[in-house]
């Protein structure tokens, strides 16, 4: 099995839920997209999420991060109910990390600029900014790039920069939107690495979602398939691809993962 996840975490001890998403519904004007969803995430887990177009993947993040909110249901992180909280307080309190779809940088400033506007605002040691500013820099190997306004990166660059400034801030709680896409085969190789290690080295709970379907199910303990608002099948990566709701919804009969 071409695995980074060598050692899939398959019961942790004791385990703890950090986030929960209960009976959650969203409707867009009368159009519903999320229709009762239940989701639970471990603490230390890394939970992949799939399903095809537009049945509302990102939207699940912005409702977590607070960014919309949803007609029912409620948010809970560490047990606390956070439906009312702001973005802020959900961001800093759980320590969020979020890189979204598109976006998430400043287009005017230089690659190392976006790191140190954020670093000012997440890390209080100036000494400990540049520590960090430049980890992560050698890390994404992003050097050579560095003096450069962002919106001038190519599509890869962006988002390494993008997820360079999701970890500065040393997130408990990592949100991936579409992480893989526009990366090339190395730089998904590492990153996948890079996430396998945050979760065994610093215990981060991770939530991902991409349609690189094999490379998400490479890195996952447990992931979600969501069709028609609903979540339909739910498993570890090897459970989830003989999962016949799964393979109808999503994965077709041709998708393989061994
Ligand atoms: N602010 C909004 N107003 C109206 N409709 C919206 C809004 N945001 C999302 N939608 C709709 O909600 C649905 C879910 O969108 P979402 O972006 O969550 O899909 P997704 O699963 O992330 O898709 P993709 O895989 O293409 O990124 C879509 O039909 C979209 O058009
Ligand atoms: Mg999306």
């Amino acid at each position: 099995m071409a695995i980074i996840k060598k050692f899939r975490i398959k019961s942790f001890k004791n385990k703890k839920t950090l986030l929960e998403l209960k009976n959650l519904s969203l409707s867009f004007g009368d159009r519903q997209v999320l229709e009762n969803i239940n989701i639970e995430i471990n603490q230390g887990e890394i939970l992949g999420m799939l399903g095809p177009n537009g049945v509302g993947k990102s939207t699940i993040f912005n409702l977590i991060t607070g960014l919309i909110k949803p007609n029912s249901g409620d948010i809970y992180i560490k047990n606390e109910k956070i439906n009312d909280y702001p973005i802020f307080v959900r961001t800093s309190k759980f320590k969020i990390g979020y890189v979204p779809q598109y976006g998430g940088f400043f287009h005017d400033l230089t690659l190392v600029d976006n790191l140190k506007a954020v670093s000012e605002i997440l890390i209080k040691d100036p000494r400990d900014r540049i520590e960090k500013i430049n980890y992560l820099i050698s890390k994404f190997d992003l050097g050579q790039i560095s003096s450069i306004k962002a919106k001038f990166l190519s599509g890869g660059q962006k988002k390494k920069l993008v997820i360079a400034m999701a970890l500065l801030g040393e997130p408990e709680l990592l949100l991936l939107d579409e992480c893989f896409a526009a990366l090339d085969v190395m730089t998904i190789k590492m990153l996948q690495q890079i996430i396998v290690n945050l979760q065994s080295e610093n215990r981060i709970t991770i939530c991902i979602c991409d349609h690189q379907a094999r490379d998400l199910l490479t890195c996952v303990d447990v992931a979600i398939v969501l069709s028609d608002g609903k979540v339909i099948a739910k498993g570890t990566p090897s459970e989830l691809v003989k999962n016949q709701n799964a393979i109808n919804a999503y994965f077709g009969d041709s998708f393989k993962f061994s």
